[in-house]
């Protein structure tokens, strides 16, 4: 077992000078095409699938009606695959007009007229990734001031058909492009997936100077294996990942699958609950008319997006890796709580864990905890008190903690507390305690 208990405090670092268009102080949450609908551009046999603006303004209309965007999920943003393959005369990147027959100006006042804000794809290369357009070094300006023009909110920068001196000056560019539009427009940079994602070929100091968030390696794709190989690469890197991320400048660890086809619902609890404790942007990319209200439930959890969307903005860590499986990963939050995350590699039943908030490194003194996903109250817990948790097989167990005593001297309030889970946290509370699971 390795234990860091005695590290705990001092490893938690937060990153300082961030970008400043304002934007994007807590981690960014909306829908995303690209992982569900990928480059499906057929849309005379599959109407309701290919990237046209209906699949958008669709999707609009469910996150605004479906209880989404009050959540804080705003973003609607477009992937690869939307443009026409010719530039207009003027070389402006256009929209395919079979497609998007009225434009994306008349798409971006659809989604604002909802509360909602447009998230567009560019590529600093010859091509975008599906051989579309790409946005050259000459024609950074000119794409970022027709973004601009068209009330584009956030753009997502990839890197195919480009490479790594090209991208040096291009992502820079495109951060100045887009600020002396005086538009504020949140910048997503693919930059460091295309290097490795580790220094010395990524900077992220210069990273989270420059870009509101960065995709550091591979695409996600629908399988829990895929989901495995990108936690197994950002926590065995979290000592070069962690520092970087920040209010205005997060890790993106790519999108959340939960309500397709490849995640059981105990590995959708898992992918939750490991992008909160990441601090990572929630993407969702999955299709919202036809979600199950099993997934639905899952990334409505109000207490995990409270978690993700903590004010501080410090991206958690892993722990402890046990030999039996079992992972325990925490993170830092407003008010003196954390929150924990135990996990499950396991394939067999669920696993009784036995620890102790002492043996996790928490100090000494009396705790009360939430347990995110059932929504229950656990009873008053000791740092020396030694409990267990049952954890599912590729499942997890997900805990808001917080030290009893500061708790009912009312620290200031936060996002997290106040607006989120307030009222209903506090109901909880004040119900009689819970047996704790043994
Ligand atoms: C542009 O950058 C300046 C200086 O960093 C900042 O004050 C301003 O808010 C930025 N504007 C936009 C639109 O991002
Ligand atoms: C990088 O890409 C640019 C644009 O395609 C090209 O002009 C340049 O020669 C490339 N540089 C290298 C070192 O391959
Ligand atoms: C990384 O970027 C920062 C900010 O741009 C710069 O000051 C620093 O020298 C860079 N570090 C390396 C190793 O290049």
């Amino acid at each position: 077992m390795q234990r860091c208990a005695l590290t705990l405090v001092l490893a938690f670092s937060s990153a300082a000078l961030a970008l400043d268009n304002g934007l994007m102080r807590t981690p960014p949450m909306g829908w995303l095409a690209w992982e569900r609908f990928r480059c499906d551009i057929d849309c005379q046999n599959d109407p309701q699938n290919c990237i046209s603006e209906t699949l958008f303004t669709d999707m609009a209309d469910r996150l605004a009606e479906d209880g989404w965007r009050e959540l804080g999920y705003v973003y609607i943003n477009i992937d690869d695959c939307w443009s026409s393959k010719e530039r207009d005369n003027q070389g402006r990147l256009q929209a395919d007009p079979k497609r998007f027959p009225r434009g994306i100006p008349r798409l971006s006042r659809y989604i604002h007229d909802r509360g909602l804000k447009l998230g567009i794809y560019g590529d600093i290369g010859t091509h975008t990734c599906g051989g579309y357009p790409g946005t050259t070094l000459d024609k950074v300006q000119t794409d970022a001031q027709t973004f601009a023009d068209w009330g584009i909110d956030m753009l997502k920068l990839d890197g195919c058909y480009s490479n790594s001196t090209y991208q040096e000056l291009g992502y820079p560019m495109m951060s100045k492009a887009l600020n002396a539009t005086g538009r504020p427009i949140g910048y997503s940079c693919s930059w460091p997936a295309y290097q490795g994602g580790l220094p010395p070929k990524v900077n992220y100091t210069q990273l989270g100077q420059i870009c509101n968030l960065w995709r550091n390696y591979a695409d996600i794709q629908d399988s829990w294996d895929s989901v495995l190989g990108i936690v197994d690469w950002f926590f065995e890197n979290q000592d070069v990942l962690q520092p970087a991320a920040g209010p205005g400048q997060w890790n993106d660890p790519d999108m959340l699958l939960i309500g397709d086809f490849g995640l059981s619902l105990d590995q959708s609890r898992a992918q939750m609950a490991l992008w909160a404790i990441m601090a990572a942007p929630l993407f969702m990319s999955n299709d919202l008319r036809t979600i199950s209200s099993g997934a639905r439930a899952i990334l409505q959890n109000k207490v995990a997006i409270g978690i993700n969307q903590d004010q501080r903005g410090v991206q958690g860590r892993r722990l402890i890796k046990e030999k039996s499986g079992i992972e325990v990963y925490l993170r830092p939050l407003s008010n003196g709580a954390s929150a924990l995350v135990f996990f499950s590699r396991r394939t067999d039943m669920p696993y009784r864990y036995m620890t102790s908030l002492k043996t996790l490194g928490y100090t000494a003194g009396v705790y009360e905890a939430f347990d995110v996903f059932p929504e229950k109250r656990l009873p008053e817990l000791k740092d020396t008190t030694e409990f267990v948790v049952s954890v599912n097989p590729s499942g997890v167990v997900m805990w808001y903690i917080y030290p009893a005593a500061d708790w009912w001297k009312g620290a200031e309030p936060s996002r997290f507390s106040e607006k989120l889970i307030g009222p209903k946290f506090h109901r909880y509370a004040n119900e009689a305690y819970a047996p704790l699971v043994l």
